[in-house]
């Protein structure tokens, strides 16, 4: 069978990427323009900022990336851009220049789900993984358990009511004076300190999360006593949420019968919750996760689901937009 090459697009939040994969799990480039040290002085992503310097990098990324792939605009069989959910003005960057490449190429263009996309980078890092399995994808925009029951067909289970996990972990980081992007700061700190103390557990129906109160009252607790130790907090908010994690997750197994599960986003690169979820190998069951490069933001990851999307013959047209808000379907 001919080689299918993709040219995956992101441009969701603040990582302008453009990537080659073949045939949806091999890597020939994949680079990642990372704004992070732009928006590190506004303590978070500005919408505004974010799209313009989209602008500004996506054509020398693109150029990057097919250079780094050893390949020409030709040599493209499709390209996938990231349409939702995610900024919009910072989406509509890539779906522009995606649709422009796809009308002056002539080539086949499809829209990704940029959530999607988190759950097809374990596609690219193993390679045996197929549906079905169990897939948590925790990241700074979302938190979704989800059943894929196949490349294309998906059921979520349970998702967050309120606050993003990676969200908490950023407000619980900027409130104790480690900076922006938090999960990273936080998972450092924790290593040094101790899950010793006890946060309020808010109880949710079904598979749903909910991460506003711990987010709340690790902000009251740090208020009434700015001399706690934060190592030790940063260790128990880990445990908390680890915790919460497994719990739904576990339930979900048992409810569908599935063993195989998969994390995904940018918190799958925490290193309590890999360890945590690893753990449940001794226990029978098949733990995955993306190697930390394809946990954030890349258009590896978009690539790869768009690839398992055009060869299901799912392709978009030219009047394709920007969805800010959109589901997985
Ligand atoms: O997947 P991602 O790059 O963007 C979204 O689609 O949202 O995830 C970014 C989030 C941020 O909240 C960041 O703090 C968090 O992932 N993150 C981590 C770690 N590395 C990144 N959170 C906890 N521990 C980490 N090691
Ligand atoms: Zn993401």
């Amino acid at each position: 069978m001919k080689d299918i090459l993709t040219l995956g697009i992101e441009s969701s939040c603040d990582e302008t990427s453009v990537a080659v994969v073949k045939n949806g799990r091999e890597v020939l480039s994949n680079v990642i323009n990372s704004q992070i040290k732009i928006h590190e002085k506004f303590g978070g992503v500005v919408p505004e900022i974010a799209s313009r310097n989209h602008i500004e990098a996506i054509s020398s990324v693109t150029k990057k990336a097919l250079e780094e792939a050893k390949i020409s605009f030709d040599d493209i069989d499709n390209i996938a851009c990231t349409y939702g959910p995610g900024l919009v003005g910072a989406l509509l960057v890539g779906v522009s220049y995606a649709k422009g490449l796809s009308y002056a190429l002539q080539k086949p263009l499809t829209g990704t789900n940029h959530i999607e996309g988190h759950i097809a980078a374990n596609y690219i890092t193993h390679k045996e993984l197929k549906p079905p399995f169990l897939c948590l994808i925790i990241s700074g925009g979302h938190t979704h358990l989800v059943h894929i029951k196949d490349y294309d067909k998906f059921e979520i289970l349970g998702k967050t009511r309120d606050d993003a996990i990676g969200e908490a972990f950023d407000k619980v980081a900027r409130v104790i004076g480690l900076g922006y992007p938090g999960g990273p700061k936080v998972d450092k700190l924790a290593k040094e300190g101790k899950p010793t103390i006890e946060l309020p557990k808010t109880h949710m129906e079904g598979l749903d999360f909910s991460f506003s109160g711990v987010k709340t009252a690790i902000i009251n607790l740090h208020h009434k006593n700015p001399d706690i130790n934060k190592a030790d907090l940063c260790a128990s908010f880990e445990k908390y949420v680890t915790d919460i994690l497994l719990e739904n997750t576990l339930r979900a197994s048992e409810q569908l019968g599935i063993k195989t599960i998969a994390l995904a986003g940018g918190v799958s690169a925490n290193s309590y919750i890999r360890e945590n979820f690893l753990k449940l190998q001794e226990r029978g069951y098949q733990i995955y996760y993306p190697t930390p490069i394809l946990c954030t933001d890349n258009a590896a990851m978009i690539a790869s689901a768009g690839y398992y999307r055009y060869i299901a013959g799912v392709t978009s047209q030219l009047d394709l937009n920007a969805v800010p808000n959109l589901k997985i379907s």
